[in-house]
């Protein structure tokens, strides 16, 4: 595996892999790398010839500075973790490298930012946006991989591909959970052993509120899952929502058509844990 830490680096580091008709998979993260960014690793093996990991903690994306100083940062373990992963080039650029220039750009995302993470966590998604769309123009991927655990960020970005048809495919990649059911996350490092214990409230919860559906109205779904995480005294409702897939707008009914999905975002004391189920159509 190469490391590199500037484009022109990560230019010939490409170059020098790809032979005509090879394809560059593309799996960018922040780092402090667990086996949910693994997972989309070893997919992106088995897809494509040339396997590009990203890290870089992304200041852009950040609404809260603490938030960004605390972020886990782990970069020898985990340039260890995606040599044995079998990862080509891993990328650890600074921020002047991906903003030589200050990144003005505001995209338009129709409104799929006006709801869950985006009324929380106002710019977070423009800033997202402004990476993805940087690292691609860096690394030239035909295929990209994101995880479901960030549903409403793969939503977004599927529409930035579509809006700006960038020559690259989006693969889905689903939730890689622990053994109690919490979804895996850099941030899980964070708990407190106590806290730790009480995070997979939320996974449960997600669970029951599925089998409930058939008894249930969304309304009353909403209810029972905020109710249910809230009743633990270290647990935190910010928002439950039951939303279209696509359009990720509110489900009032069942019937409606299209895949519906369960998102959530629970504070664990100053940590902010998100997780989704779905519903199915
Ligand atoms: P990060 O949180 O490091 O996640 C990198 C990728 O790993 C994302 O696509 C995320 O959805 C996926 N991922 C994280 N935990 C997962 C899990 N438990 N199961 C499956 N996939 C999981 O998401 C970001 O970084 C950033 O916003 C980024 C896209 C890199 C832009 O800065």
């Amino acid at each position: 595996m190469k490391a590199v830490y500037t484009a022109l680096q990560l230019r010939k580091a490409i170059n020098y892999l790809k032979k005509t008709d090879s394809k560059i998979g593309f799996v960018p993260t922040m780092g402090a790398l667990h086996e949910g960014h693994l997972s989309l690793v070893r997919l992106c093996r088995q897809q494509n010839d040339i396997t590009v990991v990203s890290i870089f903690v992304n200041p852009n994306q950040f609404n809260d500075k603490n938030d960004l100083k605390n972020y886990p940062r782990t970069p020898e373990a985990d340039t260890a973790i995606l040599e044995t992963a079998g990862c080509d080039i891993v990328f650890i650029p600074d921020a002047q490298e991906i903003y030589p220039c200050p990144d003005t750009r505001i995209f338009n995302f129709g409104g799929l930012d006006q709801v869950m993470e985006g009324k929380f966590r106002p710019g977070h998604f423009n800033g997202v946006a402004q990476v993805v769309t940087r690292l691609f123009q860096l690394v030239e991927p035909h295929r990209a991989y994101f995880g479901l655990k960030d549903f409403q960020q793969l939503a977004i970005l599927r529409r930035v591909v579509a809006d700006l048809n960038l020559p690259v495919e989006l693969i889905a990649c689903p939730i890689v959970r622990e053994p109690d059911g919490l979804a895996m996350s850099s941030r899980n490092m964070l708990l407190t052993p106590e806290q730790r214990k009480h995070s997979p409230v939320i996974s449960n919860t997600l669970l029951k509120a599925k089998e409930m559906k058939e008894s249930m109205t969304p309304d009353e779904i909403r209810q029972f899952v905020a109710g249910r995480i809230n009743e633990d005294p270290l647990l935190e409702t910010e928002y439950f929502e039951i939303v279209n897939d696509t359009t990720l707008q509110p489900v009032k009914s069942w019937s409606e058509n299209g895949e519906k999905i369960g998102c959530v975002a629970v504070k664990v004391g100053g940590i902010r844990l998100i997780d989704n189920i779905i519903f199915s159509s």
